[in-house]
Parts: structure tokens; sequence; C-alpha cells
């Protein structure tokens, strides 16, 4: 392949619900080294289905580097161990052979909130943090990233806590919020019982709030009451690109 990015830039793939996104990344600045290129996710988005959508994505992104993908739910070695938004044929699937044998690259795939903390780690607003970070992605579901002086400890769930009889993402994540037309204040009352529960169980010195609904981060962090820091992510809807494209260069 002859590309106009250097030789080994690595390539992030994000497989969320609604949209698979891709582009090149440059690990030196920690940004997209060209245009973001995105494909509706097929529906069903069973393994196939995805993994043909990936080809077309990696025609479209200029560099020949190992590729990492997020996948919205347990990753080990590669196979998938839970599906909550997306197609249950994944659950047992091995994402990085599935999508390897499809393309014909070397392909990681990885939890997609463990992709965005590692991005948060590297360049945004978790860079530097000591002790534990625990980055949370509000969208969907509720994503969550446990980083401990910048390491990952991969696969937590946080998002499935059981809080007051209920799976805490179906009640605390955006999309109840959009579901329930929630007011500000009545959405951060229920992410306050969110993070209190979170803060008891594992006394965090940091949370880093990601998802697209972080660029209105000014009208329910300031809501949030709990005594751990609370801050917004940085790197917003590119966090899993990046974070992908560097596992997949670390890997
Ligand atoms: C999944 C997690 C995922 C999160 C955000 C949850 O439903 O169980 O694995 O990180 O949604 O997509």
């Amino acid at each position: 392949m002859s590309t106009s990015t250097p030789s080994g830039t690595p390539i992030g793939i994000d497989f969320g619900g609604s949209g698979i996104k891709a582009a090149a990344v440059d690990l030196d600045t920690g940004d997209f080294a060209g245009e973001r290129t995105r494909i509706d996710t097929p529906q069903p988005s069973t393994p196939d289905a995805v993994a043909k959508v990936l080809v077309d994505l990696l025609d479209a992104v200029d560099a020949d580097g190992p590729v990492g993908v997020t996948v919205p739910g347990v990753v080990r070695g590669g196979v998938v161990g839970s599906a909550a938004n997306i197609d249950q044929s994944w659950i047992g699937a091995d994402a990085s052979a599935v999508f390897g044998t499809a393309t014909g690259r070397r392909v990681v795939a990885l939890n997609d909130a463990d992709a965005a903390g590692l991005a948060e780690a590297a360049f945004g607003a978790a860079r530097g943090q000591r002790g534990l970070v625990v980055m949370t992605t509000l969208g969907t579901g509720i994503g969550s990233a446990l980083l401990y002086d910048g390491a990952l400890v991969p696969n937590a769930e946080l998002g499935h806590l059981e809080i007051d009889g209920r799976n805490a993402e179906s009640h605390a994540a955006n999309s109840a919020r959009e579901r329930e037309d929630l007011d500000w204040a009545e959405w951060a009352d229920r992410l306050t019982v969110y993070y209190t529960t979170v803060e008891r169980l594992l006394s965090p010195d940091l949370f880093v709030v990601g998802g697209g609904v972080s660029k209105h981060a000014d009208k329910f962090l300031p809501l949030i009451k709990i005594d751990t820091p609370i801050i917004p992510a940085l790197l917003r809807n590119k966090a899993g690109i990046i974070g992908a494209a560097l596992h997949a260069s670390r890997a």
C-alpha cells in the first residue's frame, strides 16, 4: 500500500451502536493523522456485517499500520463476552480474528470505554494523573475504564451496577436522559446516585466523564454532588479512535 502517512501509522476504529468511525492516528500528537471516515452501523450488527464495513473503512483510510477496533462489550483476548447494545451473536465471537481475517490486516479489539480511558490517560484529561482514575462514557450505555497510575485494568463493567434494583445504565445513561426527556438537574440527580455508588465502592482519586454529551459538561457536571473531583474528558468523540490506535500500536 502506498500512503501519505508515515509507514506504520496506526488506525483506530470505533464500533458504536449507530456509526462505525475510522481514522489514522498520529501518536506523537495524540490526534487524527487524516480525515475521519464514518459508515452507519449495519442492522443487525452481526460480526460478518461489521467486518464488511471495516473492509470499506480501511480502503478509505490512508495508513498501513496496525488496526485497533473498539467493541461496546467485554473483550478478553479478542473474544467478546457481552453485548448489551449490539447484536447478541457477538457473544463468544473472536473479534480480533473475525476482523483480521476479513481485512487481511493485524487487528486488535478492545472495549470502547477502555480505549477512551487509554486515550484520556495518554493525551487528555487524565494525563499524568496518579492513583485511581475512573473514566466513564455516558452514551447509549455507560462505559467505564479503570486506570491506576495510567495503567488500564480492562473490562470494568460499572455501567451494569445494580442500584435501587435497576441496571444503572438503563436509568442514568445519556440515552435515559433523552428517552425520558429529563432536564439537566433531573439527570444530574440520577448521576449523583450513580457516582456516589462507584465512589463508595472504589474510592477513586478522579472521575473523568466522556461520551458525546460531555460537550455539555458545564450544564450537568457542577450539579453532581460527590466528594471526588469529576472533570470532563478532553478528547470527546475522538477518544475511542485514538485509544484503539494506541492499543494496537502497543499490542
Ligand atoms: C457495555 C460496555 C460498554 C458500554 C458503552 C455497556 O452496555 O456493557 O461494555 O463499554 O455499554 O458502550
